[in-house]
């Protein structure tokens, strides 16, 4: 029986496989040999849901859960996650001693982040990550202030308030495994753990590695990875490596039932604009989905759907709420089931068919899908 099935028939659903986070999270792990892994969840979890996703990768055996802001961080640990977390990215003046106090690692670029760091300090000291912009120009101290970040985070090693756990990086060009940018950032790299080094400082877990990182370039590992893409089973070299070759499962399918169905003359424009004009008499099929629930409205004109084993294109524009798709002469009910996406294996489109007709990411298609989109679980390994 197909989710979208009795007993609720719903209007929209993710499906997401947990059954294929595990067997991704299990491969990523296979791939990095000692290295640890570190789950990234961010963004709920790419669009995938953080909770349910956290619990897969902790079962596949990540080491760390990844969050990129405090209250996803926190959220994890309200939700029972005792495991190693780190989060990234905060802005002055946030509660940093909820984190501390939960135990979540926490990073630093800059002094003052040390000082806040340190002001947020209770019983329990405060684990930095300190982090080195290698070349990304992002987050990071660049390396002209990278001793004096040291220098600080030291002085506060020395009254206890905290522990350097890490030092780390991002890769701002591992989609392209060949790019010299790759090398010359982990030459970077490794030569601020080589300064915090000749300050004393044990360097703890030195990461720098993303999705295309892990998958592609070896020497880029060290301690730990932390991959996010990878996860939910799409490739982060989009088209140029299909997920498939990489031995990861998509996670994620996007279905929708029909609205409503319609036979139109030729010459009949449809959606916003009338942008698209029926060649022939034609069956139109409503998708009760847009943009307000994270469809690209880019893809207006070309993303491709599969109605009944079939490939079937959305015509006319995305609007908010639905958009349209040109089902040419197929018998076709309202109710009947129409997949946006999935991982590809039965035909269907996939998030990476999604990104070119929108141009962008597969990132980007999962992970805007809102929250009016229901998620439900099922597990293929189970
Ligand atoms: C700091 C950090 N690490 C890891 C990741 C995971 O990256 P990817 O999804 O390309 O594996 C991200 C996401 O952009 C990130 O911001």
């Amino acid at each position: 029986m197909s989710e979208l099935e009795a007993p609720s028939k719903v209007r929209a659903v993710a499906v997401v496989d947990l059954g294929a986070i595990r067997h991704n999270v299990a491969t990523l792990r296979a791939r990095v040999g000692s290295a640890q892994v570190m789950t990234v969840v961010k963004a709920d979890a790419y669009g995938h849901g953080m909770i349910p996703v956290a619990r897969a990768a902790r079962e596949a055996g990540a080491d760390w859960i990844g969050a990129a802001v405090l209250d996803e961080a926190l959220e994890l640990r309200a939700a029972g996650d005792t495991g190693p977390i780190f989060c990234w990215l905060t802005t002055p003046g946030e509660p940093l001693a909820r984190a501390i106090a939960a135990g979540i690692d926490l990073s630093a670029s800059a002094p003052w982040e040390i000082d806040e760091l340190a002001a947020g300090v209770d019983d329990r000291p405060a684990r930095v990550h300190l982090k080195i912009d290698t070349g990304m120009s992002r987050g990071g101290a660049v390396p002209e202030e990278w001793p004096a970040l040291i220098r600080a985070a030291l002085a506060e090693v020395a009254t206890g308030r905290i522990e350097i756990a890490g030092i780390w990086s991002h890769l701002a060009s591992s989609d392209e495994p060949k790019s010299p940018v790759n090398e010359a950032q982990l030459a970077t790299f490794r030569h601020a753990v080589e300064v915090a080094e000749s300050f004393g400082v044990d360097p703890g877990l030195r990461h720098i590695a993303n999705s295309g990182g892990t998958l592609a370039l070896p020497e880029t590992h060290l301690d730990l990875v932390r991959p996010g893409i990878a996860t939910y089973g799409l490739s982060p070299f989009g088209h140029d490596v299909p997920s498939g070759e990489l031995g990861l499962r998509p996670a994620m399918t996007l279905k929708a039932r029909f609205a409503m169905v319609k036979r139109v003359p030729a010459g009949v424009g449809v959606s916003y604009g009338l942008t698209w004009t029926a060649p022939r008499p034609s069956t139109l099929g409503l998708i009760p989905l847009g943009y307000g629930d994270g469809l690209p409205r880019h893809a207006s004109n070309g993303a491709p759907v599969q109605v009944g084993g079939e490939r079937r294109t959305i015509v006319g524009r995305i609007c908010m709420d639905q958009c349209v798709v040109n089902l040419q002469d197929d018998q076709v009910v309202a109710g009947d089931e129409v997949v946006l996406f999935g991982p590809g294996a039965d035909g269907e489109p996939t998030a990476d068919d999604w990104a070119d007709a929108a141009g962008t990411i597969n990132y980007e298609i999962v992970t805007r899908l809102g929250a009016r989109i229901p998620r439900r679980y099922v597990d293929s390994g189970r």
